[in-house]
């Protein structure tokens, strides 16, 4: 099949509509474009996994806050493209807006969307989960690909689709990182080559916390503390949070047990980051 630009949610959901009647199975990577390997990775997994893939790239308004980087979100349609087709996609969703004039109803994520990246970006996983749904109904998708960079996204998407009975298989997909180990994002081409070098202590941080807890430590706030003085010591990196938390439940832990999240945010320069690992049944 030859790669399709689909710019309308009426013709996306035709041609959704025309693939399931032909008996083919759908998978679906949401992106809001500036592609890298990451979303490559996800691509990829969905081509093996369905017989008619979809991506869609829309940089959705309702999850930037005031002052974010809404307006400068790298736009670079003509390389997505050209990602999106090497990478085997069958259709490219690419809608100018996704609101009507007064849009009034809206995904409430509650709680799960109050901590960590939304203590600092509050309404952002409000909307994420309402952008997300509103792609999953006009796509209609067997399977939804979420890469596990975005890990407290990809904890709301899960929920969301339980929640409200929406009827698609999510699909989390490994962080794919450059090789020095900087997880890849669409963010990344804003930072100076200075910065792109002290980026790297998110990665240090959470390299060190695996290490120790390797070695037995199950003591969250002495490895927070730790991991906090990796950051310190690059000057241009001011840290959001550091969290060790209940993978399920985002709340923090005092000491590590189960399975934990492990996640960082940090501005570098002006430029937000986050990354993270987790751990399986710890006892
Ligand atoms: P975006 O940041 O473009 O990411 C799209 C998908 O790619 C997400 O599932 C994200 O987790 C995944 N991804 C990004 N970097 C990755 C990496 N280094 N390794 C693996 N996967 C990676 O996330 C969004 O867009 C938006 O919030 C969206 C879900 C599209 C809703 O607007």
């Amino acid at each position: 099949m030859a790669l399709q630009v689909v710019k309308t949610p009426a013709d996306m959901l035709k041609l959704s509509k025309q693939w399931t009647r032909d008996g083919k199975s759908i998978g679906f990577v949401p992106t809001m474009g500036a592609l890298h390997a990451g979303h490559v990775s996800l691509i990829e997994r969905a081509r093996k996994e369905n017989d008619a893939v979809a991506v869609s790239i829309y940089v959705n308004p309702t999850q930037f806050g005031p002052g974010e980087d809404f307006s400068k979100y790298p736009r670079t349609f003509d390389e997505d493209r050209k990602l999106c087709e090497a990478a085997g996609a069958d259709a490219i969703f690419a809608p100018d807006t996704l609101y009507g004039k007064d849009p009034r109803i809206f995904v409430d994520v509650g709680e799960l969307g109050d901590v960590l990246c939304g203590m600092s970006r509050p309404g952002h996983f409000r909307g994420v989960a309402t952008v997300v749904t509103k792609l999953l109904s006009i796509v209609r998708p067997d399977r939804a690909y979420f890469g596990k960079k975005d890990a407290q996204q990809l904890l709301v998407i899960e929920q969301l689709v339980k929640d409200l009975d929406l009827g698609c298989e999510i699909v989390p997909c490994p962080i794919v990182r450059e090789p020095d180990g900087l997880a890849m994002s669409s963010r990344n081409r804003y930072l100076s080559p200075s910065e792109r070098k002290q980026a790297l202590c998110l990665q240090k941080a959470l390299k060190y916390c695996e290490t120790k807890v390797a070695a037995g430590e199950r003591d969250a706030m002495k490895l927070m503390g730790e991991m906090a003085e990796i950051l310190q010591k690059e000057p241009d990196v001011e840290m959001d949070y550091i969290a060790l938390v209940d993978a399920h439940t985002l709340v923090d832990l005092k000491r590590l047990r189960g399975n934990v999240l492990v996640a960082i945010a940090a501005k570098v320069g002006s430029t937000r980051l986050i990354d993270n690992t987790s751990f399986k049944n710890l006892s």
